[in-house]
């Protein structure tokens, strides 16, 4: 489920509910519905912009979930309150096995902070879930040739691209990313939230649409499987 922005909710085969980068409480497209979010067993975030940590240490606080972020990002959620216990640092390339699935944190090419403070590199993460589907969430990113690696390597078949252009990739480098990712899905987000962002998702489905992947344009607050 898209929650508008960059956040994606979803729902493990074992029922554990995993948060990308809930930006949920002043995210202009997330329903007021979603806004709480009441059960969370882990939160993945890409790096350390507010856009993107948005409500992580209130939810990981009331929820006890898990928060996998970069090294360096996951020492400022520390030291801001983040529990020891449930802080999961990790780095590009590698991999960790969670109950049921394993995420693989990729690159991105963008800059991060938090709170003015060094936050490491940003990332993009790839989470496989067991004879089930991978997913692939690209982050904030540029267009960059690592998208033909994830191809090769983990074959994600739900790719979320950031479209909107301004901090990211806009609609023409989405189109050559998704064609390298070659996802069966890929779903456009980090448009909209503001008129800034303003790449659109119908231009990226009308040419990204193609053999290797369908477009679907999300409703934020809608499940799309
Ligand atoms: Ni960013
Ligand atoms: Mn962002």
């Amino acid at each position: 489920m898209w929650l508008g922005h960059s956040a994606v909710k979803i729902i493990a085969p074992n029922d554990k509910v995993l948060l990308i980068d809930p930006f949920l409480t002043h995210n202009p497209k997330t329903p007021e519905n979603e806004k709480i979010q009441p059960k969370v067993d882990y939160i993945f975030l890409t790096h350390g912009h507010e856009d993107h940590v948005g409500d992580t240490l209130e939810i990981a606080k009331a929820t006890g979930a898990k928060v996998v972020a970069m090294v360096e990002l996951s020492g400022l959620l520390k030291s801001d309150g983040l529990p020891e216990d449930q802080a999961v640092e990790m780095n590009k390339g590698g991999s960790i096995e969670f109950d049921g699935f394993t995420v693989t944190m990729t690159h991105a090419n963008h800059s991060t902070s938090f709170g003015g403070r060094y936050a490491g590199e940003p990332a993009g993460f790839v989470i496989g879930f067991k004879k089930d589907i991978t997913v692939y969430h690209a982050g904030d990113t540029c267009i960059m040739p690592d998208f033909k690696l994830i191809r090769k390597l983990y074959k994600p078949d739900l790719a979320f691209l950031p479209i909107g252009g301004h901090y990211t990739m806009g609609v023409k480098e989405a189109v050559l990313a998704s064609g390298m990712l070659k996802a069966k899905k890929t779903v456009p987000i980090h448009y909209g939230t503001w008129p800034i962002l303003s790449g659109s998702p119908e231009e990226f489905a009308d040419k990204a649409t193609d053999k290797h992947t369908e477009v679907v344009v999300a409703t934020p607050g809608e499940w799309m499987f």
